[in-house]
């Protein structure tokens, strides 16, 4: 009996102070539920940015993959503090372009990025003779919707680099791979020269010099005759992914690399197109080759030629 009357003290003597508490945590309550509201509508934002849609792969690395990156960067170019600083623009890049872009640039984040940040480190201008001071011809093999291409001529003028590109893609209207069934392009934009143009007035290198656009593939000699018309201080690879287009293609490099010049085999070990690695290793097991191999980022092989 002592005890029931206690209890009912106790609760009338703390009544005021309960209804306060109860009051407290619903007003807690409604304010978390207003931030999660708000960091999630944020988020949302953020995302609709950088998620896969319409371009096939997300632009969400994590802090790990970019130290990753960061590392095999400066391992390949000795490049100390400026690897973070090239990864980092090469993401600003990348993300920028594709939001304002048409199409897409291939591959994962860390792939682009690797190569973005990577070859301004490694290329030395080639002089007068190649545009302007500090000229340099680049060639891109197989450039899809031409967005990677515009990019790096970007990232090399940062360098103080005015770059020329030539360019070699069939453009027929979609990604032509031999050995895979056709693609389903995640932007829906066609794969043509009006699309790369567009693209390539978005990026840097030489004002007042447009590409050179050949449409075609890169083993027909009527397109390497043409292309062949000087040497490249920058050669990447990124065409027909096969053992035997990617074997054909460095056959034809080896001839067109300016000495000194750095060429970029994209796709190496990625386990989706095993010709790629195949090739390049075969190539280099033969021993009478101008390139060496300077190293690996992420799934790209630099190679230097003499
Ligand atoms: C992987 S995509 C290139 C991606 C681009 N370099 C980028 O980073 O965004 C391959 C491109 O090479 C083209 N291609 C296929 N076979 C080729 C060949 N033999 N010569 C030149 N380009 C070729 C494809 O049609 C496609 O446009």
């Amino acid at each position: 009996m002592p005890s029931l009357l206690s209890n009912r003290l106790t609760k009338w003597a703390l009544g005021p102070v309960a209804a306060l508490v109860d009051q407290r945590i619903s007003r807690h309550t409604a304010g978390l539920r207003g931030e999660i509201t708000e960091l999630r509508r944020k988020q949302h934002g953020v995302s609709m940015l950088l998620d896969r849609t319409g371009r096939g792969q997300h632009r969400m690395p994590t802090p790990e993959q970019i130290d990753t990156l960061v590392r095999e960067v400066r391992a390949v170019t000795d490049a100390g503090e400026r690897a973070r600083r090239n990864v980092t623009v090469a993401y600003r890049n990348v993300v920028a372009l594709e939001a304002l872009g048409v199409g897409r640039m291939a591959g994962g984040t860390s792939n682009v990025c690797g190569k973005l940040a990577t070859v301004p480190l490694l290329a030395r201008p080639q002089g007068e003779e190649h545009g302007a001071p500090g000229g340099l011809d680049v060639l891109e093999i197989g450039t899809l919707h031409g967005l990677f291409a515009a990019a790096l001529m970007r990232m090399l003028h940062r360098t103080g680099i005015e770059a020329t590109l030539t360019i070699v893609d069939p453009l027929a209207g979609s990604q032509l791979q031999p050995g895979t069934s056709d693609y389903e392009e995640p932007t829906g934009t066609p794969v043509r020269e009006d699309v790369v143009r567009a693209n390539l007035a978005l990026g840097g290198g030489r004002p007042g010099t447009g590409a050179r656009i050949r449409q075609g593939f890169s083993e027909d000699p009527k397109v390497r005759a043409e292309v062949s018309d000087r040497k490249y201080g920058v050669i990447v690879v990124d065409g027909d992914h096969s053992f035997e287009g990617v074997r054909a293609d460095l056959e034809w490099v080896e001839l067109i690399a300016a000495p000194g010049g750095v060429v970029v085999l994209d796709d190496y070990g990625d386990g989706r197109w095993p010709g790629v690695k195949e090739a390049l290793d075969k190539h280099l097991a033969g021993g009478d080759s101008r390139l060496t191999m300077v190293g690996r980022v992420a799934t790209s092989a630099f190679l230097r030629a003499r």
